[in-house]
């Protein structure tokens, strides 16, 4: 299922209260601590996720019971951490909807994902004259790789532009793609805007054209049930860290054709068949991709967060996250002078809200946010052509997950109006 365009499933679950918010906050131990004398109300979930005690603990049991090098012992240890480390592969597998667990490639996060895919698929495929299209609302991460390898190979960067009210303005897109097309890279959901792009529908376009579709699902993965298959990607890539993941993990999925057909990336150990020293081969997937000792603790600590987000149900994330993203949006507005950038209904929409004061640097309602325990994200969220088309030098950005829950929306409205009265205005 996805729901861009699902309205009606979304409508179906409307109203219902689906996650146990005072249960699932007994889980994080951060969520316990005093920040500035405060409880801390920790709304800067798009730059990352707080952790569940059971992915700290499988971190920590993996370095006390069972380190080891993987894919390369015949001891014990090594045969736990690697089957360890593989059943992740499996797992992630099937999180994304049921896909061969060969096309799950194991990076350092999503950065390095897009990277891999710019170095080596684009080295091989874009030439003078290719077009690679884009959105205007990218994250640097899904941007800098494509214009780097642009202005190496003499291509052209195009870009899908945005409504007034933050959504990708589709109305040319014919205009935008064409046999020259030969990738369209573009984010599953704003990590500024919140927006939910129509990914499934831009897919359909771009391969009536030939065109590959990779989609940055750094923002929508953690927050919604993805389907890569359903979506009609080629490639799609996201990071553990926002999803109650370890930080220094993060996946590549990719068609096998694809995959197979694409050189490595890093080369050295792991990732051979055969060397010689006027000569090599390559392994298999994944290995081919995943060169060198890997973040083993890490991925080994990412399959406990799967097994939390499954045991909540993505369905219900999502829904948690309609509901407060629709009563933080209300109250928002409700403050004279804040102004909400994006999509203000929440079927639109993650849980990523940026606002703006008319008076106030973002900088500064982050400091005095800060000041109460409240913590969220000011600047230009590694979006600055996104800011300048907004006319914004940054945002003020809260972002909710689920353990968020209405409390924390009236904590942070309450301490935005006392900024306000703090300021004299
Ligand atoms: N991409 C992350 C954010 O938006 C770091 O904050």
């Amino acid at each position: 299922m996805t729901y861009e365009t699902d309205s009606a499933a979304s409508a179906k679950l409307a109203g219902t209260s689906t996650l146990d918010v005072s249960r699932i906050r007994t889980d994080f131990p951060v969520l316990g601590r005093m920040v500035n004398g405060h409880r801390l109300v920790y709304l800067d979930n798009a730059a990352t996720s707080q952790k569940p005690k059971s992915v700290i603990d499988a971190h920590s049991e993996y370095y006390s019971r069972f380190n080891a090098n993987i894919h390369r012992g015949l001891h014990t240890l090594a045969e736990e951490a690697t089957s360890a480390y593989e059943d992740t592969r499996k797992h992630v597998a099937n999180f994304i909807g049921g896909v061969d667990s060969r096309e799950i490639i194991f990076t350092n996060g999503t950065t390095e994902a897009i990277n891999l895919v710019a170095q080596t698929w684009g080295e091989q495929n874009i030439g003078p004259g290719d077009e690679i299209l884009i959105t205007e609302m990218e994250h640097h991460a899904n941007l800098v790789p494509w214009l780097v390898l642009s202005q190496k190979k003499q291509a052209v960067l195009k870009r899908i532009p945005l409504t007034g009210e933050g959504r990708l303005d589709l109305g040319n897109l014919d205009n935008l793609i064409s046999d020259r097309t030969k990738l369209v890279a573009i984010s599953h959901m704003s990590n500024v805007l919140g927006t939910i792009n129509p990914v499934k529908h831009i897919g359909e376009v771009s391969h009536s054209y030939g065109a590959l579709v990779l989609i940055d699902g750094a923002q929508a993965t953690p927050h919604m049930p993805i389907n890569v298959k359903d979506l009609g990607a080629d490639l799609y890539t996201f990071s553990a860290h926002k999803m109650l993941g370890p930080t220094g993990v993060g996946v590549l999925w990719g068609r096998a054709d694809l995959l197979e057909a694409m050189p490595p990336f890093n080369t050295g150990g792991e990732m051979i068949r055969e060397v010689h020293f006027d000569r090599v081969s390559f392994n298999e997937l994944p290995h081919k991709f995943e060169a060198g000792t890997p973040n083993i603790a890490g991925v080994v600590a990412f399959d406990r967060a799967l097994t939390y987000l499954e045991e909540l149900g993505m369905e219900n994330v999502r829904q948690h996250e309609i509901e407060l993203s629709g009563y933080a949006i209300k109250r928002l507005l409700e403050i004279d002078g804040i102004e909400i950038q994006g999509p203000l209904d929440p079927q639109l929409r993650g849980g990523a809200i940026s606002f703006t004061d008319a008076t106030l640097h973002p900088h500064d309602i982050s400091t005095f946010l800060d000041s109460k325990g409240i913590a969220i994200r000011a600047g230009h969220h590694c979006a600055q052509p996104l800011m300048r088309t907004m006319g914004k030098l940054a945002t003020a950005r809260a972002s909710l997950y689920i353990y968020n829950d209405k409390d924390d929306i009236d904590v942070l409205v309450q301490a935005l109006r006392e900024m306000r009265r703090y300021f004299g205005l």
